[in-house]
């Protein structure tokens, strides 16, 4: 089980520091934004850059731009060590996934909650991880979406059934009250933005869900 706090609920004007409150966590997940594919616009990569040689952590790229075939590896040679994109915004999947791992970076397909898994399950053959979003992407602080967890059981399954070590990422409105459901369908990466850097104290936060989420097993009550 693995937590992957976002800094897009951290304090922009001291990235430094707020990526040492979680030098605990397994990832730092950074939020991309281009303000096409989502209405929001963050950062892209010359601050991830900058980050990927500050971080205590690996960064976790979700890219949420359009073009992705022609971005994606940018952020791999920038120093992300995970590179997420959306496949509702790339035309080559599989072309993406390649480049990105022959980058040295771990490639991943992120699916919006109106997106269904089947249509990509082939993609498994290519990828290291599938992102099932719990939210619409584009902002933090929004309630979890329920309904996505039969998506989770369904790439897990998938994911079964193909053997191999496929991570299963979710994002979006976990919480402490959140969590325990999305590891009991299956997930097994943690995004957690307002949850981590809301807190107090950062690393107990990171600490806590990480344990919230080892009760809780794909199969079990
Ligand atoms: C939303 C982003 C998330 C966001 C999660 O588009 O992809 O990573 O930061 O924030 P919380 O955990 O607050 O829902
Ligand atoms: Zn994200």
């Amino acid at each position: 089980m693995q937590i992957s706090p976002s800094i897009l609920a951290a304090d922009f004007a001291n990235l430094e520091r707020e990526l040492a409150r979680i030098a605990e966590a397994d990832w730092a997940h950074i939020d991309v934004m281009d303000g096409h594919f989502v209405p929001n616009l963050t950062l892209g990569l010359p601050v991830l850059e900058r980050l990927a040689q500050i971080s205590p952590v690996p960064l976790d790229a979700h890219l949420m731009i359009e073009d992705a075939d022609r971005w994606a590896p940018d952020y791999a040679e920038a120093g992300a060590s995970s590179v997420t994109f959306h496949v509702e915004a790339a035309t080559d999947p599989v072309a993406t996934a390649r480049a990105i791992r022959a980058a040295g970076a771990r490639a991943s397909i992120a699916l919006k909650p109106g997106t269904p898994f089947e249509p990509y399950a082939d993609l498994l053959d290519e990828v290291d991880m599938v992102l099932v979003m719990t939210v619409e992407p584009g902002f933090g602080g929004q309630s979890f979406m329920t309904d996505q967890l039969p998506k989770i059981t369904q790439v897990r399954e998938a994911v079964a059934a193909r053997g191999g070590q496929i991570w299963i990422q979710v994002d979006g409105g976990i919480s402490q009250d959140t969590i325990g459901q999305c590891a009991q369908a299956g997930a097994d990466v943690f995004v957690a933005g307002s949850a981590v850097y809301g807190a107090q104290d950062a690393a107990a936060a990171v600490q806590t869900l990480r344990e919230l989420a080892g009760r809780h097993t794909h199969g079990q009550e």
